[in-house]
């Protein structure tokens, strides 16, 4: 059990391109899998990217067994670990949705996504992944994917007055300190 510090925004290597995974199925690989799994449930994540701990590489997980207390009226996503990942949008409807980031402690914005999605990449072992997504699931997979492209979600805001505390949005819900 390894529970790694989280970087926080204005930390340079949040703001990196990943390298992508070229050797699956490694000893190291799964190590930095099962790491990940378990500093992103201590934390009640819904996903991490590896380069939120500091490694920079084209690696992230999501998804939740049982209701997320961070995101309780929010519907389950099977539990994935993707590496190397293309995302596609599916026509082109959008939707706003409040998101909240673990590098950006306490805060939530109203984040525009693509609705439709189909992601592509591959798992742990090298074996090709290939889904169509919607809605929370769909938010998740591109919030994820776009810490492999050094961008965190108030970068993708287009209204700042939807941007603020936890605990002064949604007064009640979560733990104030995500
Ligand atoms: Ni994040």
């Amino acid at each position: 059990m390894t529970v790694h510090t989280i970087l926080k925004m204005g930390d340079p290597r949040l703001l990196r391109v990943a390298e992508p995974v070229t050797t699956f199925d490694t000893d190291e690989l799964h190590q930095l899998v099962s790491d990940l799994r378990d500093t992103m449930r201590a934390a009640n994540g819904a996903g991490l990217a590896a380069p939120q701990i500091g490694v920079n590489l084209q690696l992230v997980i999501f998804g939740s067994h049982e209701q997320n207390p961070r995101y309780p009226d929010r519907p389950l996503v099977p539990p994935t670990v993707l590496l190397n990942p293309v995302i596609l949008p599916l026509g082109s409807e959008e939707e706003e949705d409040w998101e909240g980031c673990l590098s950006v402690p306490g805060l939530r914005g109203l984040v525009p996504r693509w609705k439709h999605i189909r992601y592509q990449g591959f798992d742990v072992h090298g074996k090709p992944i290939d889904r169509m997504a919607e809605g929370f699931h769909a938010r998740v997979v591109q919030h994820e994917c776009d810490h492999l492209v050094g961008k965190l979600y108030p970068m993708r805001m287009r209204d700042l007055t939807s941007f603020g505390y936890t605990d002064v949005l949604f007064p009640g819900i979560g733990d104030a300190d995500e």
